[in-house]
């Protein structure tokens, strides 16, 4: 793939950063009109350990991220390879976001879900524009991998699994 070009399309853009591997996340919430919240998030990174920070980029039209952002806190739930479905359904529109996936509520109370790889439960640093999306900071509280399952993948838009070489 090659292109040029100073104004930067928006649809080469994707592809060309589709080509950047990424695990798939659900953030998750109580929004505060007492009901989950959550959108299947694939920027997410770790960024500090001392203090310990994580970040990730939600769209700034997300009606999910503005119910998200009325909590306080939020748990990543990092997806794994059978979670496609979950995936799908966290990056659907209107309800039936939590139909995948049966939770409980993380230490925070944000809702952590059933067969993921890891969780890492957080409360808001900040949130900053970016452009056309946000760059929120999350602080964490409390975290927990498994270790036993495989995540799900993300790349060139579609759905893969994590073998080693
Ligand atoms: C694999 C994958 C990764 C995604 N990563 C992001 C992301 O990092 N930031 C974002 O804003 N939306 C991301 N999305 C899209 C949102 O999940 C989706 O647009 C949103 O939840 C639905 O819109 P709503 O928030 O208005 O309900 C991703 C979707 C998929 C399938």
């Amino acid at each position: 793939m090659s292109g040029t070009s100073t104004a930067i399309d928006s649809e080469w853009f994707r592809r060309v950063l589709g080509n950047y591997p990424t695990g798939v996340t659900a953030v998750t919430a109580i929004g505060d009109d007492g009901e989950p919240a959550g959108m299947a998030i694939g920027s997410f990174t770790s960024v500090s350990l001392d203090p310990p920070l994580i970040a990730f980029m939600p769209g700034r039209a997300s009606t999910s991220f503005a119910r998200i952002r009325t909590a306080n806190s939020f748990c990543v739930n990092v997806l794994a390879a059978d979670q496609e479905d979950v995936c799908r359904a966290m990056a659907g529109a209107g309800d039936g976001k939590f139909a995948k996936a049966a939770w409980t509520p993380a230490p925070s109370g944000a809702p952590r879900l059933d067969g993921v790889v890891a969780w890492i439960d957080c409360e808001f640093e900040s949130v900053t524009e970016a452009g056309d999306h946000y760059l929120v900071l999350g602080r964490v509280r409390e975290l927990h991998a498994t270790g036993e399952r495989l995540p799900l993948v993300f790349f060139q838009g579609g759905y893969g699994s994590f073998s080693t070489s």
